[in-house]
């Protein structure tokens, strides 16, 4: 069970001090969007570049971003633990995975709710990591969509069934009371944002959503 704080709800501009927060979490979420995939605007490679020198936690970043075969490479290059792009925005996604693995990353392949899963099980051997997200993307902040679990429990079955290693990641509307559900279907890595940077002791909040999760 991993916890993956995101730093879409830290104060953009004390990242430094916010990465210090969350340094007990496994590693820290970075939700990069283009104003193009998604309706909103965050940060890109250059900030990503500083992040990662300066993090006490591994990256993991979130791609919502249109042309990800052109521009997820940059991520992995820069040193980024995972790097994620989104299955709706992908041209040769078999292609892209292996080059970002070829980097030294892992790959990660994202679902909007509406995106189903199976046209991808056949893919798991190509990934390391499944990002079922439970909000529609672009904000944080937003409430956990439970017509999500079924999708999550077929994943689960998918990927138990495969032998891959594969990490299956939920994204969205993740608090202590959610977060039951989601590990219940089958996920075992949890990205939070709000609930964690919202708290005035983030460190206390990963405490309890790891608890809640069973990872302890
Ligand atoms: C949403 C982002 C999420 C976001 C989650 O599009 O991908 O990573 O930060 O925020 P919360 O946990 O507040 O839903
Ligand atoms: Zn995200």
């Amino acid at each position: 069970m991993r916890i993956h704080p995101s730093i879409l709800s830290a104060d953009f501009a004390n990242l430094e001090a916010e990465l210090g927060r969350i340094a007990d979490a496994d590693s820290v979420h970075v939700d990069i969007m283009d104003n193009h995939f998604v309706p909103n605007l965050t940060l890109g490679l250059p900030v990503v570049q500083r992040l990662q020198q300066v993090s006490p936690i591994p990256l993991d970043v979130h791609l919502m971003i249109a042309d990800p075969d052109r521009w997820a490479p940059g991520y992995a290059e820069a040193g980024a633990a995972s790097v994620t792009f989104h299955a709706e925005a992908a041209r040769a996604p078999v292609r892209l995975a292996r080059e970002l693995r070829s980097l030294g990353a892992r790959a990660g392949v994202a679902l909007r709710p509406a995106t189903p899963v199976e046209p991808w099980l056949d893919l798991l051997a190509e990934m390391d990591l499944l990002l079922v997200m439970t909000v529609e993307p672009g904000f944080g902040g937003q409430a956990f969509l439970d017509v999500m679990l079924p999708k999550l429990r077929r994943a689960r079955a998918a990927i138990d069934g495969s032998g891959a290693a594969v990490a299956l990641q939920v994204d969205g509307g993740v608090t202590a009371e959610t977060i039951v559900a989601a590990a219940d279907a089958g996920a075992d890595v949890f990205v939070a944002g709000s609930s964690v940077y919202g708290a005035d002791d983030a460190a206390s909040v990963i405490a309890d959503l790891r608890r809640a999760a069973g990872g302890c």
